[in-house]
């Protein structure tokens, strides 16, 4: 009998249900006790669906249960709740709880080192929903990189775009793509929600952090159509691109975009070294939701290759959609590092501050049209 965690969810809706819940029930190092949404309707759904003994609508009376040991935010912040995610994660670490956050986990990078801070000095592990670097076939990329596959990292390119918002007529569900006032100013919008898990997997891959960035954030659809019909001005960054250079002399060029043709997930992730190449597809084509690919100064032409089986979680099936298939991996490698003890804890929020100070730097560099040096404060400690 394996040790199983126990589990309370908050946040009922779509991505609970299709990739975090699904792979909960997977892995047998845990179990979903309680869910929490301030939709009842919606929480009691969920845990008829998942078979979950007790649902809540209060957050407090779930943080309040001693017998949980890991809290899984996984709430939208609205446009007038917009830090959620932070408030949560920090409730759920200050009651002494594991956390899994959805990201981000704060939109300053330093909140989200001091919730690191704070998990450090409990004794806590944390994790972020930095789905792509669980997709096995860029868990296997990784593995090729450290083996030493590419050799010296040179150059990384990577993208994370699909046509999700391409059109103005399509009724925008998440409201915070909607500033309700006019907006002078260009609100950051693809680079933090798409941008995040492509940056996540630059520094993975290039294993080095970045020490300069300069990017651009642009409004391509400048009116978008409201849920209820209303045309309104939409300032986001719709699409963004930065250059970047890392602490080891390797560079990379990150694009994110959700106005930008072509299909779900959507990631690419191209890595250059001294000795090989990678190119690692997520982007679902014709039922095939990854492609891994690989060259080398001898053979220069890139040529397929297969995804060796234990890169995939318990009870993978052939065809299972990419969200569950890639969050599997993700629950399953934080409730083992977890039962495990020791200081594995990939993808944690010490990682989710690197990627959003990347992002407040790329906005910085946008808005003050000028490269940009990290770290931003040299007093706050990786
Ligand atoms: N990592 C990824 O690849 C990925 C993909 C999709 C969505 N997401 C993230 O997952 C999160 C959830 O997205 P979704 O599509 O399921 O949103 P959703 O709107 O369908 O569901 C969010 C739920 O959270 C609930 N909620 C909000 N604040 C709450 C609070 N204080 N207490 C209890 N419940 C609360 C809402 O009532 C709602 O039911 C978002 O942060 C989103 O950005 C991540």
């Amino acid at each position: 009998m394996v040790e199983q965690l126990r589990v309370g969810v908050i946040g009922a809706g779509r991505w609970a249900a299709s990739a975090h819940l699904p792979g909960f029930v997977r892995t047998p190092y845990a179990k979903v006790v309680a869910i929490c949404d301030l939709n009842e309707d919606l929480a009691k759904a969920r845990a008829q669906q998942f078979d979950i003994p007790d649902v809540y609508t209060d957050v407090e009376k779930l943080l309040a249960r001693e017998d949980i040991d890991v809290i899984d935010v996984c709430t939208r912040g609205s446009s007038d709740d917009r830090d959620n995610h932070e408030r949560l994660a920090f409730a759920a670490l200050e009651a002494g709880k594991h956390c899994l956050c959805e990201k981000p986990v704060a939109h300053d990078y330093r909140n989200t080192w001091k919730a690191h801070h704070l998990a450090v000095s409990k004794g806590l592990k944390t994790k972020v929903g930095l789905t792509f670097r669980y997709a096995p076939a860029m868990m296997y990329m990784r593995d090729l990189i450290r083996e030493g596959f590419i050799g010296t990292p040179f150059i990384f390119n990577g993208f994370e775009q699909n046509s999700q918002f391409l059109s103005s007529e399509t009724p925008v569900t998440k409201m915070d793509l909607i500033p309700e006032q006019p907006n002078p100013e260009i609100k950051v919008s693809s680079l933090e929600g798409y941008g995040a898990p492509i940056i996540d997997l630059s520094m993975w891959f290039m294993d080095s952090t970045v020490k300069s960035v300069v990017g651009i954030l642009k409004n391509f659809v400048p009116y978008r159509t409201t849920i209820d019909g209303r045309k309104v001005r939409t300032n986001i960054d719709d699409g963004d691109i930065y250059i970047g250079e890392y602490e080891n002399g390797a560079i990379c060029s990150v694009q994110s975009s959700y106005v930008t043709v072509g299909n779900y997930p959507g990631l690419e992730a191209r890595a250059y070294g001294s000795n090989g190449a990678l190119i690692c597809r997520l982007v679902e084509e014709f039922g095939v939701p990854q492609t891994l690919h690989k060259a080398t100064p001898d053979a220069v032409e890139f040529v397929p290759v297969e995804i060796p089986d234990k890169y995939f979680p318990p009870g993978y099936v052939e065809g299972e959609p990419w969200p569950s298939l890639f969050y599997a991996n993700l629950v399953h490698n934080f409730m083992e590092e977890i039962v495990n003890g020791g200081d594995e804890n990939q993808g944690n929020f010490a990682q989710s501050a690197r990627v959003q100070e990347i992002i407040n730097a790329v906005e910085i560099s946008h808005r003050e049209r000028r490269w940009v040096d990290l770290p931003l404060d040299k007093s706050i400690a990786g």
